[in-house]
């Protein structure tokens, strides 16, 4: 599986050691909720999900890698972090908890046409009434082809629109490993209450 290979060959660009910018600034500026459950769908090494433990929410990361998961359960040990990893599909895992807020950084942008409404439902159903979910797409901005497929606004509104009210979508970057700044769209969406 390519994520698995991914992981066991180091071959992992978006790995940052740091958390993303865009989500430390919609922890701070009270964009998701102020605390609660939390979930990181593909969490990778788990640098995401374990800001957001350090700062107030209890969370689960999931990850189809097994590689990923071990090395994020390492990394949340060794800073005695309370904070669960799995290994899951987000578009088949259906627990019986529902979450306060939904995290996502480098998912929904590699999924294939027909799993991007099968994504969205799926974002919908983990989340609970009132929940809220920020997503971190590559932007149909970023010039050249290497990497995952460009998103557009309108592909985001389309596919998002039947599951989730969208609340905004903003210009922001993210950054690899090699601190190259990634034209991206930041999509903050709440699930009807
Ligand atoms: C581009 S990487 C980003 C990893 C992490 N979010 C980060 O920013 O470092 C995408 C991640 O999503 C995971 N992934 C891909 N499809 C998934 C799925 N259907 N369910 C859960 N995780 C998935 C991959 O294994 C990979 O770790």
């Amino acid at each position: 599986m390519f994520w698995e290979q991914a992981y066991r060959f180091g071959d992992i660009p978006w790995d940052s050691p740091k958390p993303d910018p865009t989500l430390v600034r919609a922890v701070r500026r009270g964009w998701l909720k102020p605390a609660g459950r939390a979930l990181e769908i593909g969490s990778g090494t788990g640098t995401n999900a374990l800001y957001l433990a350090q700062n107030g929410f209890r969370v689960v990361g999931i990850d189809v890698s097994p590689t990923a998961v071990r090395r994020a359960r390492e990394k949340a040990r060794a800073v005695g972090a309370a904070c669960q990893f799995r290994v899951a599909d987000v578009l088949r895992w259906r627990p019986s908890e529902r979450f306060d807020v939904i995290f996502e950084r480098g998912v929904f942008h590699s999924l294939e046409d027909e799993k991007r409404p099968i994504y969205a439902h799926s974002v919908r159903t983990l989340l609970k009434p009132g929940g809220r979910t920020l997503m971190l797409c590559f932007s149909d901005k970023e010039p050249g082809w290497g990497g995952p497929r460009r998103i557009s606004r309108r592909e985001i509104r389309e596919i998002f629109a039947p599951c989730l009210r969208l609340l905004w979508i903003r210009d922001v970057n993210m950054v690899d490993t090699k601190r190259q700044k990634i034209r991206s769209y930041a999509t903050l969406m709440e699930k009807p209450g």
